[in-house]
């Protein structure tokens, strides 16, 4: 019998990235999809959802609890409060969230199934019934170097990203564009003159990017032009949020325990930049032995259908490995690999990954069609 699944949060900017792919890959003829909605309720479904009901209310917990499965893209605030009523009331379906609220929670699994599927299907054996997507640059990274992992190289990884601005919100985005705008308008004149001096158009750039009226309310400091280095909250100990669920989120979805012996250390500083919806990261790799550059290529590229070696030159590197190259696809691709000068244990990498895909959309309509028996 088709499942009926309750979607949640939709209409965002990862709701819509997962709808337009559940709908590129016909999945939603496997569901009886449910729509809810908090500001629309009892609005149409989309157009392209044949004979779905009205939007019901996404914090009407009867309604909710009605469904075997339920997909949101709602956001944190939103699973705290209700994925906790929920269950406090006895439902045990499946919940698939892109928040990170219960990421780290034991009765949890992190979904990136070309990674962890077996992670998965244990969880599912044993009744574990919460499903969250990763952390997006942990999901690419791993989606990159997916075939390191299987073959037990890591020793460490040092991971140092240049993160979009999509990471922090639709709002983000449309900032960050605004400021390029703003910096642009300022010294349009003076751009067209030829003969202008480039130290005064530095100048008046510099000027408008650090006056009061430059406009940054959601990133809180100008990025156009700029670059943050510290993303999420500040822990306290030198250490950013988004640093720390590095480590974290890697062992728990490759399956190795706590302090255990297989734990690998992943760490880094994490940096916005003022790319639109693709991550970048710059590792260096501690190999467990050395092994030549081409075995490590043909891993890599192994790893999963979607990383793909890029090769270590200029013109490869500056037109396959850019946010502009991969915005929108689901390639990971994988270059700037050579051995460092550090020793041949030692290896270079740099990967990039649409945020809005693997990072957020992708794993969850893939653990969707696990639950449903479909993949
Ligand atoms: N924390 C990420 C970022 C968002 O700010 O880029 C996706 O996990």
């Amino acid at each position: 019998m088709i499942k009926s699944v309750g979607i949640v949060g939709w209409r965002g900017m990862v709701g819509s990235v997962l709808m337009k792919r559940m709908r590129e890959e016909n999945d939603f003829s496997l569901i009886n999809p449910v729509f809810f909605s908090s500001s629309n309720v009892g609005g149409h479904a989309p157009d392209w959802a044949d004979g779905a009901d009205k939007l019901k209310d996404s914090y009407d917990v009867n309604e909710l609890k009605k469904l075997p499965i339920i997909l949101t893209a709602q956001g944190g605030d939103y699973t705290t409060e209700i994925h906790t009523k929920l269950r406090q009331i006895g439902w045990d379906g499946i919940w698939i969230d892109a928040a990170s609220s219960l990421r780290m929670e034991d009765n949890s699994i992190i979904v990136l199934d070309p990674v962890n599927r077996s992670v998965i299907d244990n969880a599912l054996r044993k009744g574990i019934r919460d499903f969250i997507g990763g952390n997006c640059t942990v999901s690419c990274m791993l989606m990159g170097l997916s075939g390191l992992f299987k073959h037990n190289l890591v020793d460490w990884v040092s991971s140092m990203t240049y993160q979009a601005a999509s990471g922090g919100g639709a709002q983000h985005m449309r900032e960050l564009l605004n400021q390029f705008g703003i910096i642009n308008g300022s010294v349009n004149e003076l751009l067209q003159d030829t003969a202008s001096a480039i130290l005064e158009i530095d100048r008046e750039v510099l000027k408008i990017q650090q006056s009061s009226d430059f406009p940054s309310p959601h990133f809180g400091v100008p990025l156009g032009g700029s670059l943050i280095p510290w993303i999420d909250k500040d822990l306290g100990n030198g250490m950013s949020r988004e640093e720390w669920k590095a480590e974290v989120e890697t062992n728990k979805i490759l399956g190795n325990a706590k302090n255990s012996k297989d734990s690998i250390q992943v760490d880094g500083i994490c940096v916005r930049i003022g790319a639109m919806r693709c991550h970048s990261q710059a590792l260096t790799i501690k190999l467990k032995k050395d092994i030549p550059i081409k075995e490590i290529e043909e891993i890599i590229d192994g790893g999963s259908s979607w990383s793909k070696v890029i090769p270590n030159n200029k013109e490869d590197s500056v037109t396959k490995l850019t946010p502009i190259a991969v915005a929108g696809t689901l390639d990971i691709p994988v270059g700037r690999l050579r051995k460092l000068s550090m020793g041949p244990q030692y290896l270079s990498a740099f990967t990039v990954g649409d945020q809005l895909l693997w990072g957020a959309a992708e794993p969850l309509r893939r653990m969707l069609r696990i639950a449903l028996g479909q993949a």
